[in-house]
This record gives C-alpha cells, sequence and structure tokens, in this order.
C-alpha cells in the first residue's frame, strides 16, 4: 500500500501536451512554461522530442528549448528519442535523459513510429547502449497498455513482455501508457499486477490519458498497488498525434490535489502549478482543462 512513500510526479505537458496543439508555441512561451514547472518542484520536466520533425512539428525546436533553457540540478528533463539519429542529437543538447517509446500494439507501433513492436525494440537496442555509455538515464515508455485505438483489447502479458525488453536493455523505469484512456481501476489493477511479475512495481511509473475521465481513479488503484510515480500534464494539456480523439493526460493540478488529500508527499508547488498552467491555457486561449483549476478559479471570481 501506499504508507508514508513519497510520490514523484514526472510532468509531461510541455511534450506530451504541445506536441498535440495544431497551433506551434513559440520557443519562448515553451521555456517559459517549463521553468515554471521546475521552479514549482516538479522533479522532472520533460523538455521536447528529438523525433522527426516531418512526422511532428510542434517539437521540432526542441534543440533551441534546451539551448536557451536554465537548466537547474535538482529537475531531470528528459526528452523523447526514437532512433539512433535522435540520440546523437540528444547528445548534441547535452541532455541528461532521454526516453525511448514503444508500444504493445502492433498497429499503433507502425502509426507512430513506423515500424513493428520487434524492429523497434531491436532500434532501441543501441539508442539505450549508446545513451548509457555517454551517462545519460533512459526511461522506456509501453504505449497502449490499457487499449488500442486501432485494435481494440490489449493483452497485458504483451505489455508485460515490452516492458521487461526496454528494462533489460537499462531503462531504469517503465512509464506505462494508457494512450487512449481507456481503462478503468479494476483493468488498471489487473495490470500492475501482471507487469509487477515481470519489472519491480517500483521501477513501474503511470501514465493515463484522461479521455474517458478515469485517469483519477486509475491512478489511485495503481497507487494502492504500489506504483510510486505518476506522469501528468499541467492544465491537463495534451493527447498523441497518432491516437485520434486522445485527449490530455490527467492535469498535474488534479493529481496533486488527489495527492495533498491522501496526504502523500509530493515536494511540489500547488498554487505555482495552477499558475503555470494558467499561462498556459491563457496563452493558447482556453480554459486549464482541470476541475481544480477552475473550481479555484470560480471561488476567486
Ligand atoms: P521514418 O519515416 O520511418 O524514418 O520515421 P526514417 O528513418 O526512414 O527517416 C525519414 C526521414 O526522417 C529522414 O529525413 C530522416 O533523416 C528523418 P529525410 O532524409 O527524408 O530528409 N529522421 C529524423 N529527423 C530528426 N530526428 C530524428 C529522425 N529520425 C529520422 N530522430 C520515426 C520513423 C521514428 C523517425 C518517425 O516515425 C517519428 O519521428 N515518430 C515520432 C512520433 C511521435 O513523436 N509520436 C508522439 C510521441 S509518443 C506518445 O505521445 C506516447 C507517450 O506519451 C506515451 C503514451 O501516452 O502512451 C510517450
Ligand atoms: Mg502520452
Amino acid at each position: 500500500m501506499m504508507g508514508d512513500t513519497a510520490i514523484r510526479i514526472v510532468e509531461v505537458g510541455p511534450r506530451d501536451g504541445l506536441q498535440n496543439e495544431k497551433a506551434l508555441v513559440p520557443t519562448a512561451v515553451k521555456v517559459e512554461l517549463i521553468e515554471r514547472l521546475a521552479a514549482a518542484g516538479l522533479p522532472a520536466v520533460e523538455a521536447g522530442a528529438f523525433v522527426s520533425p516531418k512526422w511532428v512539428p510542434q517539437m521540432a525546436d526542441t534543440a533551441e528549448v534546451l539551448a536557451r533553457l536554465r537548466r537547474r540540478p535538482e529537475t531531470a528533463h528528459p526528452v523523447l528519442v526514437p532512433n539512433e539519429k535522435g540520440l546523437a542529437r540528444a547528445l548534441d543538447s547535452g541532455v541528461a535523459e532521454i526516453a525511448v517509446f514503444g508500444a504493445a500494439s502492433e498497429s499503433f507501433s507502425q502509426r507512430n513510429i513506423n515500424c513493428s513492436i520487434a524492429e523497434s525494440l531491436e532500434r532501441f537496442r543501441p539508442v539505450c547502449e549508446g545513451a548509457l555509455a555517454a551517462g545519460l538515464r533512459v526511461r522506456g515508455y509501453v504505449s497502449c497498455v490499457l487499449g488500442c485505438p486501432y485494435e481494440g483489447a490489449v493483452e497485458a502479458g504483451k505489455v508485460a513482455e515490452v516492458s521487461a525488453a526496454l528494462m533489460e536493455m537499462g531503462c531504469y523505469e517503465i512509464s506505462l501508457g494508457d494512450t487512449i484512456g481507456v481503462g478503468t481501476a479494476g483493468k488498471a489493477r489487473s495490470l500492475i499486477r501482471r507487469v509487477g511479475e515481470a519489472v519491480p512495481r517500483a521501477r513501474l511509473a503511470v501514465h493515463f490519458h484522461d479521455t474517458y475521465g478515469q485517469a483519477l481513479a486509475n491512478i489511485l488503484a495503481c497507487l494502492e498497488e504500489g506504483v510510486a510515480t505518476v506522469d501528468s500534464s499541467v492544465a491537463g494539456l495534451g493527447g498523441c498525434p497518432y491516437a485520434k480523439g486522445a485527449s490530455g493526460n490527467l492535469a498535474t493540478e488534479d493529481l496533486l490535489y488527489l495527492l495533498d488529500g491522501l496526504g502523500l508527499e509530493t515536494g511540489v508547488d500547488f498554487e505555482a502549478v495552477v499558475a503555470a498552467g494558467r499561462f498556459i491555457s491563457d496563452h493558447l486561449g482556453r480554459a486549464p482543462v482541470s476541475k481544480v483549476s477552475q473550481a479555484l478559479a470560480g471561488k476567486a471570481a
């Protein structure tokens, strides 16, 4: 159970969120968002992705974002890397952490990174080796862990197999992605139990998109199963460009409210995250997709 465990939040909004915005967000706005989130005490704030700019133009300025970012020693800034070309770009930018991203569904793997699951794992091996040899930390993502936009149901055994393969390549943590937010608390619990047979639970993170409004319940179920790292996205930004209709991750503001209510420590300044969520939402011209932020705004009005 949860006990007195501190919960580590990985903020994915500047990457998972902004990769899915139609309008390109100026580099300066991205930098300010990331710096605000880091200043709020979030231990990890994803800074972008070294993917093909033809596939995801929103992340084309990641090197520029990193060059301008005032980096703090206490904040990790993982960047997504799909292949050796991406690793070379990440090394040029002097990052300390990358994330490779695979999937538990063949069709999603094809649409997202243009190769099969097996080919992706072959591709990730030299990426992990190169990154580890250069002293970087490598995080592993597995997408579609509770359902695929093209195939429907996904076997928990397949999630366990891909997770174990990434772990074996040297990933320090595996983030289980419910890319299209179809999971429910019962299924999330069963998934942790099954994947937990292949990967220690202390090495698992959960990454819930909130498309069906189930993310908070799913996270609670996973915390009860001993998971202590949760990905979330400020102001509920996001989605995945290769998963039509997928909405953002659970809002970081809402996650913090849940964790505070459970008496779990995060070391994160709640007010500063709410302010960062308003900053980026104002820029995008809409209200934050966070019930907590909306409730606080209503109370203040
Ligand atoms: P491909 O077309 O098969 O790649 O794409 P390729 O190796 O044949 O190269 C084609 C062109 O792309 C070449 O350029 C390469 O140089 C270039 P050209 O010769 O035509 O001018 N290229 C690159 N350029 C810059 N950086 C690179 C790179 N690689 C190739 N790293 C590829 C394969 C993987 C590159 C492509 O499919 C891709 O970039 N996919 C990324 C898709 C993506 O970013 N999806 C969103 C992130 S995943 C996600 O959101 C899920 C997650 O949040 C968890 C969850 O919710 O489940 C993590
Ligand atoms: Mg995601």
